[in-house]
């Protein structure tokens, strides 16, 4: 036989209990009051013990009688009969017939006709007077006083006689005596449960307390054993977002393949945005379903009077790019529009703007804005994992070992690069993964060689390689998720449980 669980003191109470009552089930209540627990650590207990089957428990549908408004306030004004008793006492032993009639009004013929039937009063003469069995209680008042000293009674704990006075009162208003039902369990000990009580050691404790350690007490006591098996309830510490903490590894991975990191406001003048990326001004992304616009709000361009110069003009006619432009007529209001920025390209363009690097390798993680409908894979904010290269000799091969390089590190290992379209880039490539689950491949961002109708205007001599990457769906992929608005949400469970570690 495996040794039995250690027994907490509840349920060693609960045993000692019922071995003491012998053969006999017994209540939850009895068993709580004959422990000296309450009921809840009774019922605990019960569980525990039925678990470990110790004991066995049965359920037992019970009717229960208790008081109803106006029984109760019969049980303390008295049965009319037992007014008159008190009347007749209150006037020395003997009253006035018509005295008596006034006094009670309605109940006088009913309180008359039981106590004369109770022998408690002999009338003669139109007086009333007391016997001396007056002082005797009747089975309905005995009933109704026991009725009123507990919320309800059983009735299996009744007598037959009981039973019958309580039909009595009921006959004289219904509304005396409440009857429902109510469910109880009663309790006792398997084979088990019996044998395993008899070695109960009611004396084992639970701890060790100084007092005990002082006195020397404790050496000829024996400790309660443990089952550290038994489960616990989870805790949950605070932790960090599932996005913040891959946030943070994009971070680390880029400084650790050399980068830098860069930042940018959120709100960008369509400057940034667009035209300096080489975006005609009718372009169909610039529309108002697709970017978020702040209304009212004009952006300063002021101090970029040169590039504003150098972007108009290679949008309108390449400039001295070789490019033939866009061939339309460039306007500095629509360049002034403050948007949402749609890309963190931006925050890479006014960088390039403003430092014109011969060489460089910065990235910036930012949240992007797009006027879309939410669905699993699309959510009107998200995050992307911008970055450029500048040098002289960079070129597509160093982009596409370098990403590869970033993915990889990230645990991602099966990505694909596909030839695309960007009106700022040529070549313009995309990388894609391959989602078992879906069979589909899903796009993970963009990426190319900055077209010189981008560079030349900000003074960028050398070849820049840019990517825009999503981070959003990379977090999908790694804890999991199926629908990118999980990422947002508050789903506590999914973030309390989630695996962090890489898999
Ligand atoms: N800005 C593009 C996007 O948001 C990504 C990209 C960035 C493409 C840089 C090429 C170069 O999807």
């Amino acid at each position: 036989m495996t040794e039995p669980a250690p027994l907490h003191p509840i349920e060693k109470a609960i045993l000692t209990t019922l071995t003491a009552s012998g053969e006999n089930k017994i209540g939850l209540e009895e068993l709580a009051s004959k422990s000296s627990h309450s009921i809840d650590q009774v019922r605990r207990g019960i569980e525990w013990l039925k678990a470990k089957e110790l004991i066995r428990t049965e359920e037992k549908e019970l009717t229960r009688f208790s008081l109803g408004e106006e029984g109760q306030t019969v049980a303390k004004l008295g049965l009319p009969e037992r007014k008159l008793v008190n009347l007749i006492r209150n006037s020395g032993g003997t009253i006035d017939l018509s005295t008596a009639a006034k006094s009670l009004g309605a109940e006088f013929a009913i309180a008359l006709g039981r106590s004369k039937k109770n022998d408690w009063v002999i009338v003669k003469d139109d007086r009333i007077s007391l016997t001396s069995k007056a002082e005797e209680k009747e089975p309905e008042e005995i009933i109704l006083e026991r009725l009123a000293a507990v919320p309800s009674i059983a009735q299996e704990d009744l007598t037959g006689n009981e039973i019958e006075s309580l039909n009595d009162l009921r006959k004289r208003r219904e509304s005396f005596v409440r009857i429902g039902q109510s469910k109880s369990v009663a309790v006792g000990l398997t084979v088990q449960g019996k044998s395993l009580a008899t070695s109960v050691n009611p004396n084992e404790i639970d701890a060790i307390t100084p007092k005990l350690l002082q006195s020397g007490e404790w050496k000829s006591k024996s400790l309660r054993a443990l089952d550290v098996t038994s489960p616990a309830p989870k805790l949950y510490g605070g932790r960090r977002h599932p996005m913040r903490m891959f946030m943070d590894e994009v971070r680390e991975t880029f400084v650790s393949l050399g980068f830098e990191e860069i930042f940018g406001p959120i709100s960008q003048s369509a400057l940034w945005n667009f035209d300096a990326l080489f975006i005609p001004q009718e372009h169909s992304a610039r529309e108002m379903q697709d970017t978020f616009y702040v209304s009212g709000l004009r952006a300063n361009l002021s101090d970029f009077k040169d590039h504003i110069k150098a972007i108009k003009s290679v949008h309108e006619t390449g400039g001295n790019t070789g490019s033939a432009g866009w061939q339309y007529r460039w306007r500095e209001e629509e360049a002034a529009r403050v948007v949402l920025r749609t890309h963190t390209t931006a925050v890479t363009i006014s960088y390039l703007a403003k430092n014109k690097p011969e060489e460089a390798r910065v990235f910036s993680v930012g949240r992007v804005f797009r006027n879309e409908k939410a669905n699993y894979k699309h959510n009107p904010e998200f995050f992307q994992i911008e970055g450029v290269m500048v040098g002289e000799k960079v070129n597509l091969r160093n982009l596409i070992y370098v990403l590869s390089k970033f993915y990889a590190k990230l645990g991602f290992n099966e990505i694909k690069f596909w030839p695309t379209y960007f009106p700022y880039t040529e070549p313009s490539i995309q990388t894609m993964v391959f989602i078992k689950e879906t069979q589909r491949w899903m796009e993970l961002g963009g990426m190319g060689i900055f077209r010189p109708e981008v560079t030349l205007p900000l003074g960028v001599k050398n070849p820049v390689l840019a990517w825009g990457l999503s981070l959003d769906r990379l977090v999908m992929l790694r804890y999991g998720a199926s629908d990118i608005r999980q990422l947002f949400g508050a789903n506590l469970d999914w973030l309390r449980n989630l695996q962090v570690t890489k898999v």
